[in-house]
């Protein structure tokens, strides 16, 4: 059963299409990623999750509940942080967050102390919010999104500004967040993030979503580049390049045996046996074309 589901969703504003018919499913301690080039329609599309924007046509269901229709509802379970925190300017980063939580009537202490330190913000907890740094600022946003502990979490670029380490902390947290059944949908630019902790991505391009990539599958995707000897035998469905003055040939994991078989067999000397996983930054230039990374 899918706990969150986009359907059919267009959203026009100001006559511009945005979004055009979008589905999007994801299911409980699912962490699904959104890529795509920007205006491409991710933090439209969040805005219309979060039920910031309602949709044109289509809907949004959270835990089978109409969005649109019922949103008080739910609105307690879904936490987000969207293009930038939106926090009071004047109240300091520990102020903001017990804010939230007692507004969702969903204080608790140890939730508290928890995000608190995975985000290592405890240092800053009392700087007034519009004294902080981007990245300072960034940590007491994510915290914002969480701290009510929702079940669903929204984040819209959320490593924007982080440092590396940060990065490495926030991974981290968005995992085990994932583990206790959090279903956590996010995006970012940085497609190895993306890679390392989204079980599905969604490719958007120009208001459209343009591909799904079940990331199990694609990280088990494992081509590999045989060099060899100059040779003049036909091989049948083998994509085969010449590079250096030596013949590359690019095998599938489950043609490997054969090929290398049929190579020794022929005589062919191999010069070397290089592993190419498919990334998901080719993928995502497959699919997007080169002329909107250039
Ligand atoms: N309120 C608005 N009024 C008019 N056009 C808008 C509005 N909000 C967004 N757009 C347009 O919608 C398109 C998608 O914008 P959106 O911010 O959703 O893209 P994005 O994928 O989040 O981009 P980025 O990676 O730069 O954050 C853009 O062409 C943008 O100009
Ligand atoms: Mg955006």
């Amino acid at each position: 059963m899918n706990s969150l589901e986009v359907k059919s969703v267009t959203k026009i504003i100001k006559n511009k299409k945005i979004l055009n018919n979008i589905s999007l499913e994801a299911n409980d301690g699912q962490v699904v990623g959104l890529i795509g080039p920007n205006g491409s329609g991710k933090s439209t599309l969040f805005k219309v999750i979060t039920n910031i924007y309602n949709p044109t046509i289509g809907k949004v269901f959270v835990d089978n509940i109409d969005l649109q229709k019922e949103y008080e509802k739910i609105s307690s379970e879904i936490g987000f942080l969207i293009e930038e925190p939106s926090l009071y300017e004047n109240l300091t980063g520990k102020e903001n967050l017990m804010l939230i939580s007692k507004l969702y009537n969903k204080f608790d202490s140890n939730i508290f102390e928890e995000v608190c330190n995975e985000l290592e913000i405890n240092k800053f907890l009392n700087v007034r919010f519009n004294k902080c740094s981007m990245g300072m600022k960034q940590k007491i946003g994510i915290a914002a999104a969480i701290i009510h502990n929702p079940k669903y979490i929204i984040l819209d670029e959320p490593t924007n500004s982080l440092d590396a380490e940060s990065i490495i902390k926030f991974k981290r947290l968005i995992k085990t967040l994932a583990t206790r059944g959090k279903t956590i949908i996010l995006s970012s630019h940085i497609l190895s993030d993306v890679e390392e902790i989204c079980d599905k991505i969604y490719i958007l391009q120009n208001g459209e979503i343009i591909d799904c990539i079940n990331n199990q599958e694609n990280k088990h995707c494992i081509q590999y580049l045989i060099y060899t000897e100059k040779f003049n035998l036909r091989i049948d469905q083998i994509p085969i390049i010449e590079k250096d003055g030596q013949k590359v040939l690019i095998v599938k994991e489950e043609q490997l045996n054969d090929i290398l078989n049929m190579l020794s067999r022929n005589n062919i000397r191999i010069f070397k046996i290089q592993e190419k996983r498919n990334t998901l930054q080719e993928k995502f230039i497959e699919r997007i074309g080169y002329n909107e990374c250039d």
